[in-house]
């Protein structure tokens, strides 16, 4: 029953008209939304990625006829007038509100099948559904809202750097391995019987060599492949805004990176405050117990230690006799908190590695309490409180161990705390730099030294003859950009002497032959005079996810993996022919 299109042009699309249209003709295309038949009167909400349109059909009995066929999503063409609706009937809620297009000729381009789950903002199906049938779920407002907020920020991104002199340029997906800690995607080899390629986890090599190559400023838009445990940040392929510039400096990296971040924050009417604030990584471990802290509200984690070294608390005395902390989160007004409350934060505590929390209140008539009031004493509770600034109607909860996990486990709990003090609203916005990172983490399985970003990333100067000596002290020149507790970038300047990259090589246990077999090439390249060079690469999804108010890049990206990497709507990944296997080498069968 499809009829053709003729010589039909689209005149608006569905979003557009509005008052000043009365009396215009037009020609609308788009997915029947709603139909409602009244009998001689029948009404279709037309939709297209602009908006809905209301079509009014009445008069003529053919035209009637026509438009009770319309059923949900089916393709339909309106050839109309627009009308002014009657005072009763406008919708303030619709940009279209105003108007209606009156049908003059109604043509179904297209009929649907009745779509499995109804094409609107809420929507109360499953993910899985959603994913099964991703091209009507894309259908809804929401999801033409995100894609094209990503289409926006990836033209902002593209203006900024050509503007800044970078070039475009495009790097290989059959590649080698990089590495950069998760695990490779491999791509059989047909003409090369037991050969691999790699799908590249980051263009991180090549745009080193286009560095030697002399490009000088070099950005790309780029799929990368890691396979790796996903979350709701994290897709087996994602999108890296990756850059790259010869001479840089942290500062020069940053000089570009600010004002971009300014750029793409306009896109959903943020003025961005540059110079975004800069927190070494040892502090943001030890005050907010992350590498990538929430900084939309403070709620720093303090150190109460001194206050209980020679205190009659037992567990808090013996942590600090033996090196360990004592170290506690002040809730502003968290007084009012019940012992309900005050016990669901202690089961959150335990699950996040904290073996007690002992919580301290100062009341407004100047009264405290504690859990551990009788053990501790008034005195050492109130030096507490005094030491961490608490003022009347606040709370302090504080746990002991050592430093690094007693910080980790209270930087989880002020996550908890934040959110249940509504402190993380989604149109709020904390950016910061995190610097000074270690060059290495042991690595207590393997009993070795990793690099915490990737092994072409430069040592501080001043901390290089600590290499051989103490390389858990070295620091490097990293720097991750985070918003709203979520790394969205990461970058260095990296390591542009051949011997320093042998010498890190080998720190990091990878033998000679093994770094040649593996980087041969850009060790050889690094010997033909290389510029010092530095760089950045953003995570493009999870931007978007937060501009776009999303807990999961899912929501930001066309046609995303579920958290079992399937791609529940292709079927993919999917057995292949005995055949294939064979041309492969896979099988001797
Ligand atoms: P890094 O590994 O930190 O650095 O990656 C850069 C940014 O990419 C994003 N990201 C991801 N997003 C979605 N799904 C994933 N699985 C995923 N993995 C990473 C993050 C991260 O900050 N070559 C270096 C960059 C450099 O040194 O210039 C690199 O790839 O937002």
């Amino acid at each position: 029953m499809a009829e053709p299109l003729g010589s039909w042009r689209r005149t608006h699309t569905c979003g557009v008209l509005r008052d000043s249209d009365v009396g215009t003709e037009a020609i609308l295309l788009g997915w029947a939304h709603r139909v409602r038949d009244l009998g001689s009167l029948v009404f279709v909400d037309l939709r297209d990625r602009d908006g809905i349109t209301q079509v009014i059909v009445r008069d003529d009995e053919a035209r009637l006829e026509r438009a009770k066929q319309i059923r949900s999503e089916f393709v339909v063409g309106v050839r109309g007038v627009v009308q002014r609706r009657s005072a009763e009937t406008r919708n303030p809620k619709l940009a279209t509100g105003d108007i209606e297009l009156v049908a003059a000729e109604i043509r179904i381009l297209n009929e649907a099948k009745t779509p499995p789950f109804s094409i609107t903002d809420e929507t109360a199906v499953s993910e899985d559904i959603r994913l099964r049938y991703r091209y009507l779920d894309l259908r809804r407002p929401a999801m033409h809202a995100n894609l094209r907020l990503r289409h926006r920020v990836a033209q902002a991104i593209r203006r900024h750097f050509d503007s800044q002199g970078f070039w475009e340029i495009e790097t290989p997906v059959l590649t080698k391995s990089t590495p950069e800690g998760a695990r490779d995607y491999l791509v059989p080899s047909r003409v090369h019987p037991g050969e691999f390629y790699a799908l590249p986890q980051s263009p991180q090599i090549f745009k080193q060599l286009l560095m030697i190559s002399g490009m000088d400023r070099y950005f790309q838009i780029v799929r990368c492949f890691r396979d790796e445990d996903l979350r709701a940040d994290r897709q087996p392929e994602f999108t890296q805004v990756d850059v790259e510039m010869a001479f840089a400096s942290r500062e020069l990296v940053f000089g570009i990176v600010e004002p971009l971040m300014r750029e793409v924050f306009k896109e959903v009417g943020v003025d961005l405050a540059v110079p975004f604030q800069r927190v070494p990584y040892a502090d943001a471990i030890a005050r907010y117990g992350s590498d990538k802290p929430d900084l939309r509200f403070g709620m720093a984690i303090e150190d109460v230690t001194g206050v209980f070294r020679e205190s009659s608390f037992e567990l808090f005395r013996s942590a600090a006799a033996s090196g360990g902390v004592v170290r506690g989160l002040v809730v502003s007004r968290g007084a009012r908190y019940s012992r309900r409350e005050l016990d669901e934060l202690a089961e959150q505590a335990k699950q996040n590695g904290l073996q007690a929390l002992v919580s301290a209140r100062l009341n407004a008539d100047g009264t405290v309490q504690s859990s551990a009031l009788k053990t501790a004493g008034e005195m050492t509770i109130r030096a507490a409180l005094e030491k961490v600034g608490a003022g009347a109607g606040d709370l302090l909860l504080m746990a002991a161990g050592g430093a690094d996990a007693t910080s980790k486990g209270l930087g989880a709990l002020r996550l908890v705390l934040g959110k249940k003090e509504g402190l993380m609203a989604r149109d709020n916005f904390a950016i910061e730099w995190i610097v000074d990172f270690p060059l290495f983490e042991w690595n207590e399985d393997d009993k070795r030294w990793d690099s915490v970003q990737h092994p072409f990333t430069a040592p501080l100067d001043e901390d290089l003859d600590r290499l051989d000596r103490e390389p858990g002290k070295v620091h490097g020149k990293i720097y991750d950009l985070v918003l709203n507790g979520w790394e969205i970038a990461g970058g260095s300047i990296r390591i542009h002497d051949a011997s320093l990259q042998k010498r890190i090589f080998r720190l990091l246990n990878i033998s000679d032959e093994e770094a040649k077999l593996r980087f041969g090439f850009f060790l050889e390249a690094l010997e033909y005079g290389t510029p010092p060079h530095g760089g950045i690469a953003f995570g493009l999804d999870r931007m978007v996810a937060l501009l776009a108010g999303e807990t999961s890049i899912r929501e930001v990206i066309a046609f995303p993996k579920t958290a079992a990497a399937v791609d529940l709507m292709a079927g993919a990944p999917s057995e292949v022919s005995p055949r294939q296997l064979r041309e492969l080498h896979l099988t001797d069968r």
